[in-house]
């Protein structure tokens, strides 16, 4: 059951695409309170779980803690970060009472759970402009399952884009790429895709190639396709502002960029200098935007991901004029800067909030402050681009991924989720994450995998690839800067070999698990609560998951740990991916246990009664034999695999069933 409240007149988000009409009254659960902007209150019992809000800092169950729905581009994503990349306004609470609630508000909004004040839950904005949703269910997966329902059908990428791929900021070019795809090529490691960040364009300017570098760039799309690789380019949300550059010269002749409030088009600084946005939430900016992408598309791209989209600003023109009349005003004053003040005053400049009251966007003839959208920026970027794809080949199915995000950006991409580091906590956040994203709709999620930033070790890289096994993006990218981390840079590639197979192996599974998610508006990760809601201790357990209906996942997060400690909620056969495509299976009964799992081991397990089905490794997702497939798991157990073609949307095809049944 889903009523939808309004508050004022909100901004039509196109978050939710199924017709619910308006109730009037007041929602069952909480209070609200509207004297001064908007707040919902509810006060928790002390058994009572919060799940939800995506991508979002800490833990599965998200009590204790303050989060704010602020699309930022932030780098360090330390335990206190309350913001990060998306805006995902869902969450459930689940205890004595049960029910949902979707908060449809695209500026800045702070979830309150248990901080101030440990049982009470506080959700505000400064403005009473929102759709709120209150969805009731038997329990929370249940909930869960209506929202989805309620958002429309999350967004489905080529098959491809499950095979791994591997990305680094720094290399720029044909010989950098041509090295890496050697690297892995060379030491049989499979691979699907190299990413092209920044470097490849000129200047970085979007939609276009450095000449230099890529002399014949169709010529080389296709030198890696013959090799099995995909190239898949960044586009940034800034159009770098440079006379004689089409794009930019179309945008200002068209007025497609946002402008400031007197009229002119706002400049930030950003990768290529100054730039300005694009205004996509605008529908013809929108379109001219996404047709933008065509100049790489007809070069051969089968894919992108969106990056500085939440619009991130180093710095406005206007910040640092404020900037330089405080530095001036020192100076005057002769007095000394201290040195800390001056560090703060620069850094300040970045992603300020300020900045964003200085643009503004033109929706259906209405003029809109920025600030008061600013979480649809990543969206509605997006959301160019897969229109764009309709639009160029309806039937064909694109690689799309982008930063920042907010709900309903789920129908058009994936997320990944940012500069993590090459900590051990971000392997563990990654998991914890993942669930969470998955309710709100993301199923196309991963984090960069080894850590963005920071130096990575080797034992840290193999672990985290073992987590990145099961997850649908499954991309190794690091900074600038950063310790070089491909899986051929750490001496004996054969344990990573056993890992990157392991996915391949998988990989029939996995997508088919992916589809029946994507398609029945479920989830492919769930926390251990949602499938054994009897089980009370199951409803504590964070750092293993369900991935599909038939395996549990409880990947190893720890330095120098041999294993870890495991609770199974029924009798599971426990299966160890080893060294050259040696199995390992192992029953195991219902209780705690602890696994040892060696360095270059892929773990999972199997629910009672359950199968799945294996393939032979190959170099690359096209080269995977799906005629001969092997089920490993309970004697009499079937499992119904989804299949298709991968590349278009006939999604709903009978014959994409097949049923299979272990010997
Ligand atoms: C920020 C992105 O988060 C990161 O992945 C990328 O490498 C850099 N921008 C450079 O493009």
């Amino acid at each position: 059951m889903i009523r939808k409240y309004r508050y004022g007149e909100p901004f039509e988000t196109e978050a939710v695409t199924m017709e619910i009409g308006e109730e009037q009254g007041v929602p069952a659960y909480g209070e609200i309170d509207r004297a001064d902007g908007f707040s919902f209150s509810y006060r928790m019992e002390p058994e009572d779980i919060v799940y939800g809000l995506g991508e979002a800092n800490r833990g599965l169950n998200k009590r204790g803690f303050c989060y704010v729905s602020d699309c930022t581009d932030i780098p360090d994503h330390t335990e206190d970060q309350q913001s990060l990349y998306g805006a995902h306004n869902f969450i459930v609470i689940s205890g004595r009472q049960c029910f949902g609630l979707f908060f449809d508000y695209p500026a800045r909004m702070v979830f309150d759970i248990g901080y101030t004040d440990m049982e009470r839950l506080t959700v505000s904005c400064e403005r009473a402009e929102l759709d709120l949703y209150v969805i009731e269910g038997k329990n929370a997966y249940d909930i869960v399952k209506q929202f989805r329902r309620l958002i429309g059908r999350s967004y489905i990428p080529p098959r491809f884009a499950f095979g791994f791929g591997q990305s680094r900021w720094g290399y720029k070019t044909m010989e950098d790429f041509r090295r890496v795809a050697e690297g892995y090529r060379k030491n049989g490691l499979p691979i699907d895709m190299l990413y092209m960040d920044i470097d490849y364009m000129q200047d970085y300017k979007d939609f276009t190639v450095q000449e230099e570098n890529f002399p014949d760039f169709p010529a080389f799309v296709q030198e890696m396709r013959e090799q099995g690789i995909r190239l898949i380019p960044i586009i940034d949300a800034g159009v770098k502002v440079e006379a004689g550059y089409s794009v930019y010269e179309e945008g200002v002749r068209q007025g497609y960029f946002c402008k400031r409030e007197d009229g002119s088009d706002f400049v930030a600084a950003v990768w290529p200098g100054d730039t300005h946005f694009p205004d996509v939430l605008n529908r013809e900016a929108r379109q001219w935007f996404g047709d933008q992408y065509r100049f790489l598309t007809e070069q051969g791209i089968e894919g992108f991901w969106n990056d500085m989209n939440e619009p991130a600003i180093f710095y406005s023109s206007e910040g640092m004029e404020e900037l330089k009349t405080v530095l001036r005003g020192y100076m005057e004053d002769t007095k000394e800067i201290p040195l800390w003040d001056l560090g703060a005053m620069v850094e300040g400049r970045a992603n300020n909030p300020e900045d964003y009251k200085r643009f503004y966007h033109r929706v259906d003839g209405k003029r809109i402050r920025h600030d008061q959208v600013h979480n649809l920026y990543g969206y509605y970027m997006t959301r160019a681009a897969d229109e764009a794809f309709r639009r160029i080949d309806p039937d064909r199915r694109f690689l799309l991924f982008s930063r920042s995000s907010y709900i309903g950006m789920h129908r058009y991409g994936g997320i990944w989720t940012g500069d993590n580091r090459s900590w051990w906590s971000h392997l563990l956040l990654n998991l914890k994450m993942l669930p969470s994203l998955n309710m709100c709709g993301f199923l196309y999620v991963g984090a960069d995998l080894g850590g963005f930033g920071s130096d990575a070790t080797r034992d840290l890289v193999l672990r985290w690839l073992a987590l990145g096994v099961f997850t649908p993006l499954m991309r190794n990218h690091a900074a600038l800067g950063t310790r070089e981390q491909e899986a051929y840079q750490f001496g004996d590639t054969g344990d990573f070999r056993s890992i990157l197979e392991t996915r391949y192996r998988l990989l029939p599974y996995l997508y088919s698990e992916y589809m029946k998610a994507a398609l029945q508006d479920d989830l492919y990760f769930k926390p251990l609560a949602f499938v054994y809601p009897e089980d009370g201790f199951a409803a504590g357990v964070e750092d293993q998951l369900m991935l599909g209906d038939e395996i549990m996942i409880a990947p190893v997060y720890m330095q120098n740990a041999g294993g870890r400690y495991v609770y199974l909620p029924e009798d599971m056969l426990f299966v160890r991916f080893q060294k050259d495509g040696r199995l390992s299976q192992e029953l195991l009964t219902r209780g705690h246990h602890y696994v040892e799992v060696a360095l270059n081991e892929v773990p999972l397990f199997i629910r009672k009664g359950r199968c799945i089905p294996l393939v032979k490794a190959a170099r690359c997702v096209e080269e995977l034999d799906t005629e001969h497939m092997e089920c490993i798991g309970f004697p009499g157990a079937s499992y119904t695999l989804y299949e298709d073609d991968g590349l278009h949307r006939d999604y709903e095809n009978p014959k994409n069933y097949r049923s299979l049944t272990i010997q």
